[in-house]
């Protein structure tokens, strides 16, 4: 059975190119997440034709940010696709708002903290409260979490942190910045193994190029199914 704790980023550009690769990956993967960067690109027929005709769980990162009466309506209309897990922002009124277009569906609402590319001087340049970025990162996973969120995305490093909140018992931590050991890590700058995620908190694992970019994506993930095995 697939390991559905491997989600694979399918960053490419558009729904054609994203098929082809999961036709290679086949069994390899039974969860994809598709982004803002393939939305152009048929990403949301992509995401039903992936669920529908090869019963393959989705993961939509759109990292949605409004007014709560346009994130309400935006999930609404992105729940008729029938996806798994949806992100949104993690102010508390978006989160709110999200939960309220996923009432009566599956949709699990994930909540970003912190993106992890951003640094201490990214949040002085955007006016964010002054702090340690570990501590703000846990107060917005709370936050998130007293929101109603489902659960939160978080980089390895801050999976522990979370995990450790009372808030967070039975809610995801799905975590992005994963590689195999042996691998380029590329612009990703706080790593781990897929391994040490799921036992630093991790639920859910998102790898992207190190699949999609191998010269052979289908041993490409294996290698990573088997490193989650170890857990
Ligand atoms: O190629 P790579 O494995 O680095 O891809 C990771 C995926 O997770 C990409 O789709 C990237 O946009 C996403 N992501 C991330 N860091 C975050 C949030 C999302 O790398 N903080």
């Amino acid at each position: 059975m697939t390991d559905d704790r491997l989600i694979v980023a399918l960053d490419l550009p558009d729904a054609v190119q994203g098929l082809v690769l999961a036709e290679k990956l086949g069994d390899a993967c039974g969860f994809y997440k598709i982004g803002l960067g393939m939305l152009t690109g048929g990403g949301l027929a992509l995401a039903n034709e992936l669920k529908q005709e090869h019963g393959k769980r989705i993961f939509l990162d759109m990292k949605l940010f409004d007014i709560a009466a346009t994130i309400e309506t935006a999930v609404r209309g992105l729940s008729q696709f029938d996806p798994d897990f949806l992100t949104v922002h993690g102010d508390p009124h978006v989160v709110d708002a999200a939960k309220q277009g996923a009432a009566g569906s599956d949709l699990k609402i994930l909540a970003v903290t912190i993106l992890t590319s951003l640094d201490r001087a990214d949040l002085d340049a955007g006016l964010m409260k002054a702090g340690a970025l570990p501590d703000l990162v846990r107060e917005r996973a709370q936050k998130a979490f007293a929101a109603g969120a489902d659960g939160v995305i978080a980089s390895p490093q801050e999976a522990a942190l979370i995990r450790a909140l009372p808030d967070a018992k039975g809610r995801l931590i799905v975590t992005p910045g994963v590689r195999p050991a042996d691998s380029d890590p590329g612009d990703q700058k706080r790593i781990a193994t897929p391994a040490s995620a799921v036992r630093d908190g991790a639920d859910h694992i998102v790898v992207g190029r190190p699949i999609w970019q191998a010269s052979d994506p289908r041993a490409a993930a294996q290698s990573i199914l088997d490193d989650l095995s170890k857990t």
